[in-house]
């Protein structure tokens, strides 16, 4: 699909379809938007006489064909909802729908008129992205795995965007579809099932990246991890027949010559492949989703992918711990005490709780490149789902400055993430009898007990950590994968290298 920065009149463009907004709370207050209006008085009223048969709620649409005058075959009108409630999800979902409508139709090109409507005081850059990564997740398929591929010539080959150009929106629009093509691929790993996207299919993912846009990867073994000491990430792969992977993938985009040293950005990525619990068995309902428990891991080759493909000029290592953690002969028992990378010893008091035993030891492993910050990203705990839903992220830091950027960044993205607190009370709850400390603290509190055990690991870094349990999947009809949250760690790179 290619997307183009037009100047475009909306009852002159020769287009397929001309996508056009209404606002309106109830269906005798319509009102236009400024594309609309013009393309009403052209078609001397065609447009107003049809409004009493669109729905005012948001993103409800509806196709007018050969209007009077109008140049496009087809008109999509979209509501945009009442214009005073007006913002940033709504003109998302605006946006969202015309792709659905334009998907069903077979549209083959379209002019998108719905990115100059005012969103509160974001820029025209802002509505531009967001209107890119709304259509591309929208005609995102997933069907490597059916027998019957839907044909790719039903798909939006041309898609307009009219606005007249400039050197800033032109950037926009090329890190817009730089960031789809990060949140593409993080979608289709965790799409992926568990027999195919195991962790060597991770590396091998990481080592093509690196051979298409030259990067440098370097993959440790198991046996490295033995001679290193990581203790946590080996107990929770010790019943799993995959080998497990520690994915090292830089992308230094930074000019070189920055004194004394680029900054350096590390993205930490939990990759375990399926999750069954271990031996502290999950329950059989929804299992499968425990599939996407390395989506933390998709977004950090997502957002290299992103930042390569658009040659951000930052510096990244993505750093993933993947493996499966699976019952059997060979698992970890409640109860067993293991030795960090960092030297701390853990009692495992539930062998689900693994997300945080194979990131601590990726944590501690992230020192060694001296970055400037870590974020961490990890469908860590059901607990999160709880607190904040499938909306937003839950962030955590041991650095309030740092909170407020991603928190920004998120913001920017829309993205978005909360902030939980990360206080030194919680620590308590990780108390053990046997061991430093353990891997549970019971449920009270559940994501941040979880985030707190991090915080153990990270003490002499800058650290964030996204906890993405409700925001990397959607369950039900509409199972999969979402891309979250290459969007926000992408805008965080971005405006970490001062990019507006
Ligand atoms: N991968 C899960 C977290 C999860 C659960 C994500 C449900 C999305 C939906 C994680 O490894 C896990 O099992 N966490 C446990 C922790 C508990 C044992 C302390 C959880 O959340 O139940
Ligand atoms: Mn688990
Ligand atoms: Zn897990």
């Amino acid at each position: 699909m290619e997307f183009s920065i037009k100047t475009l009149s909306p009852e002159t463009a020769e287009t397929g379809c001309i996508v056009l907004g209404i606002y309106g709370g109830n269906a005798a207050s319509k009102e236009l938007t400024a594309s609309a209006r013009r393309v009403d008085q052209r078609s001397k009223g065609a447009l107003s006489a049809a409004l009493g048969d669109l729905a005012s709620k948001v993103g409800s649409t509806l196709l007018l064909r050969a209007l009077p005058n109008v140049a496009a075959e087809r008109v999509l009108l979209v509501s945009l909802g009442a214009k005073n409630e007006f913002g940033e999800t709504q003109y998302r979902d605006a946006v969202r729908a015309a792709a659905g409508a334009l998907r069903e139709l077979a549209a083959k090109e379209a002019a998108l008129f719905l990115v100059d409507v005012k969103v509160n005081s974001q820029p025209l850059s802002w509505n531009l992205r967001q209107a890119v990564l709304a259509v591309r997740e929208v005609l995102y398929r997933f069907d490597e795995l059916k027998s019957q591929k839907k044909s790719a010539a039903a798909a939006l080959a041309a898609v307009t965007l009219p606005l007249s150009s400039s050197a800033q929106l032109e950037q926009a629009l090329a890190e817009a579809e730089a960031t789809a093509d990060g949140a593409d691929l993080a979608r289709t790993l965790g799409n992926l099932p568990s027999n195919i996207c195991t962790p060597s299919y991770l590396a091998d993912q990481a080592k093509k990246l690196a051979r298409d846009y030259k990067l440098d990867v370097e993959i440790l073994e198991r046996k490295d991890m033995e001679k290193l000491g990581m203790g946590a990430l080996l107990a929770v792969t010790s019943a799993s027949h995959e080998p497990p992977k520690l994915i090292v993938l830089h992308y230094s985009g930074a000019a070189k010559s920055k004194a004394p040293r680029a900054p350096l950005i590390a993205l930490v990525g939990k990759g375990i492949t399926f999750d069954t619990g271990g031996i502290s068995l999950k329950p059989a309902a929804e299992m499968d989703e425990m599939k996407f428990d390395m989506s933390g891991a998709g977004s950090v080759l997502g957002a290299i992918r992103a930042l390569a493909g658009m040659k951000a000029p930052v510096n990244v290592v993505g750093i993933v711990p993947a493996c499966e953690n699976m019952p059997g002969g060979h698992a970890i028992k409640p109860g067993d005490v293991v030795t960090t990378l960092s030297g701390q010893t853990v009692e495992i008091l539930n062998t689900d709780a693994e997300g945080r035993l194979i990131l601590c030891d990726a944590l501690t492993y992230a020192e060694r490149f001296k970055p400037d910050v870590v974020l961490d990203i990890a469908t860590l705990t059901g607990a999160c789902v709880i607190a904040l839903g499938h909306v937003a992220t839950g962030l955590f830091a041991n650095d309030q400055q740092l909170a407020d950027e991603v928190r920004e960044a998120a913001d920017d993205a829309w993205d978005r993430v909360w902030q939980m607190p990360l206080w030194e009370e919680y620590q308590e709850q990780l108390r053990s009898n046997f061991a430093d400390f353990a891997n549970i603290g019971g449920r009270p509190g559940g994501s941040i007990t979880a985030a707190s055990f991090l915080a153990r690991f990270t003490r002499k870094q800058r650290w964030a950590h996204l906890d993405i349990a409700g925001t990397a999947w959607k369950s039900g009809r509409e199972k999969g994968s979402t891309g979250r949250p290459v969007p926000l760690l992408v805008r965080f790179a971005l405006r970490r290298a001062g990019r507006k």
